[in-house]
């Protein structure tokens, strides 16, 4: 009960400050502090995340906790060591960069290891406990939550690294799904805070993809939504590292745009638009999506958009738009 989510957390604030510590004062870190720094990473915006060096040990952990009194029992509930066939114990986290996951509060409820370079898993997670809900946080959102509210706008990442690097480059209203697809949980989250979420995810297919089900999720929530694009199949952190924190602030965060203007270029992808037929196919594909547009204005808007792109009368894609409504119902 609440007694042992207490003593679980505290196991996790007592852990995170010692692989902190071993990260950035220790030889035994220096390799993983190195790999940090050579991903542009400072040393005061590792402090800022707390990140931290699990050591290349099967019962680190298990001595840590169990020195300090916690019993072997609740920390594998916690997710922190795992029990082996004959009663022992041994650590889950081993030779590992450790991101530490805060709940809303700011407590430490779980943690993320990133291998030291290439690897399966690139990330291994804490599983689901009594302390952490993966679907129902939002990393980073502890930290974030007062400059989302003043601005009234969040942008959403991936992933971890995303964040720290975005963090890095003076956006400091960012947060994370940590990877899996945005939950209506991690939406109300966003909505009860925000007006305004900017969906920035990786701009490789699976990113593209993720970004569809997000938006629609999001504007399903009542949250206006923005799309950020990131060119040549880049993400977020490695576009940063390619082209600094004002080309990305101004290129990427800045330059987001409405959905609708998403979608449209991404019905544009692989048609000719000089060509005639592409160019029709495109024109209905765009008008089957402003049919499903339930605020009027941005109906009439992208409607009087895409009538002086080609230079089509209003009322000959208001017909038809019709007849997309009437094949619908
Ligand atoms: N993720 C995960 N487990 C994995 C791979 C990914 O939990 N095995 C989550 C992490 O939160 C990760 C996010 O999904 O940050 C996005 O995945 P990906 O784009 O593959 O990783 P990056 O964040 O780009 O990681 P890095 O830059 O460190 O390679
Ligand atoms: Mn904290
Ligand atoms: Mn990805
Ligand atoms: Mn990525
Ligand atoms: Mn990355």
């Amino acid at each position: 009960g609440a007694n042992e989510a207490k003593k679980m957390i505290e196991a996790h604030e007592l852990l995170k400050k010692f692989y902190h510590h071993l990260l950035l004062n220790t030889k035994e870190g220096q390799a993983a502090f190195d790999y940090l720094q050579a991903r542009g990473w400072t040393r005061e915006i590792i402090e800022q995340f707390e990140i931290g060096y699990s050591p290349n040990s099967w019962d680190f952990a298990v001595k840590f906790l169990t020195g300090r009194g916690f019993s072997l029992e609740l920390m594998e509930k916690a997710g922190l060591v795992i029990r082996k066939e004959n009663g022992g114990y041994f650590d889950r986290f081993r030779n590992r960069i450790m991101f530490p996951i805060h709940n809303h509060h700011g407590e430490t409820v779980a943690f993320s290891g990133r291998m030291l370079g290439e690897g399966q898993p690139k990330y291994l997670n804490s599983p689901e406990t009594l302390i952490f809900h993966k679907g129902k946080i939002l990393y980073n959102f502890h930290q974030a939550r007062l400059h989302i509210r003043k601005r009234q706008e969040a942008v959403l990442f991936e992933g971890f690294a995303d964040v720290v690097s975005a963090i890095k480059a003076g956006v400091a209203y960012a947060v994370a799904t940590m990877g899996t697809a945005l939950t209506e949980d991690q939406a109300r989250i966003l909505r009860r805070n925000v007006e305004s979420v900017i969906i920035c995810y990786d701009g490789d297919t699976a990113g593209i993809e993720a970004t569809f089900r997000a938006a629609e999720l999001l504007s399903g929530t009542g949250c206006h939504v923005k799309i950020a694009t990131i060119p040549d199949g880049l993400d977020p952190d490695e576009y940063i590292r390619k082209y600094g924190s004002e080309r990305f602030q101004r290129d990427v965060i800045e330059a987001s745009n409405s959905f609708m203007a998403f979608k449209m270029a991404y019905l544009r992808r692989g048609k000719n638009l000089q060509n005639e037929s592409d160019q029709i196919r495109y024109i209905e594909e765009v008008l089957q999506e402003i049919s499903q547009l339930t605020n009027p204005i941005e109906k009439d808007y992208y409607l009087r958009q895409l009538a002086n792109e080609f230079s089509l009368s209003l009322s000959a894609l208001q017909q038809q738009l019709e007849r997309y409504k009437k094949t619908k119902d």
